[in-house]
Parts: C-alpha cells; structure tokens; sequence
C-alpha cells in the first residue's frame, strides 16, 4: 500500500469514529491531573461553582478547551498558565482521564 493510501485511511477512520474515541492514556492523565485536583477535583467532579466539572465531559470538548487555552484563543489567566505547560500527548491523556471518569 502506498503512504498517501495509508494517510487517506487514517483520516478516513478518524472522521468514521467521529472522534469519538480518545487516543490518550487513561492512566497517564490520572497522574496528570494531580496538579487539577486543587480547583477540577481529583476525578474532576469539582465541588466549588467556580471551577468547572470536567468528569464525563467529551474528550473532545476537553481536548480543545486546553488547546484553545494554551493558544489563548480562549482567554483565562489560570487555565493559560495551568496549560501552558500541556503537551498534546498530555492533553489527550487528562482528556481520557477526566471523560472516563462519571459526573456526580
Ligand atoms: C487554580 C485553579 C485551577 C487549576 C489548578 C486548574 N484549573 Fe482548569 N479551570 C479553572 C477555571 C477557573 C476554569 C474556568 C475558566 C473559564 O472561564 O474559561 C477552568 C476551566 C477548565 C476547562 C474548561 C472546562 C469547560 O467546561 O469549558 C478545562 C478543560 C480545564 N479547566 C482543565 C484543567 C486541567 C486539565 C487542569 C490541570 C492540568 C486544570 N484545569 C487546572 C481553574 C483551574
């Protein structure tokens, strides 16, 4: 098969799954998200209106949130420094974590 069949395909399942799937490692972002426990809560069901819940929120949702963060596209002092630090691998691993874990 020739590489550009390859990448034809690959985006082809990426648009097929609907992105549904997150790529990230779970476990990984468990880890990760120590340093979101202060204001997300551990699992991210945050118990203060201020911060927002991110347990069960689509890892999609998440993942662009903190690239939009990080890009200052979405503006907010806090979360551009928290993400400032992210790389994508990163991202995607916390967007696991906090999408597996359910709202209460
Ligand atoms: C010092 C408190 C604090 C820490 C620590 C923190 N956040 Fe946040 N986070 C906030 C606040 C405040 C907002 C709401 C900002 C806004 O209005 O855009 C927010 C928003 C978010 C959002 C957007 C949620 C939504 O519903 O749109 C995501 C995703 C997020 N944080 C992820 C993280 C991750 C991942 C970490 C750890 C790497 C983290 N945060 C650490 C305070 C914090």
């Amino acid at each position: 098969m020739k590489a550009r069949t390859v990448i034809v395909l690959a985006a082809a399942l990426t648009l097929a799954s609907g992105g549904a799937l997150a790529a990230g490692d779970a476990a990984a972002g468990k880890t990760k998200a120590q340093a979101c426990a202060g204001c997300h809560g551990a699992d991210g069901n945050s118990t203060n209106a201020q911060y927002p819940r991110l347990a069960g929120q689509h890892a999609e949702y998440l993942m662009s949130a903190l690239h939009q963060y990080k890009s200052g596209e979405r503006s907010n002092g806090v979360m551009k420094a928290m993400a400032a630090g992210l790389s994508d691998q990163d991202i995607e691993n916390l967007a696991a974590w906090f999408s597996s874990q359910t709202c209460k």
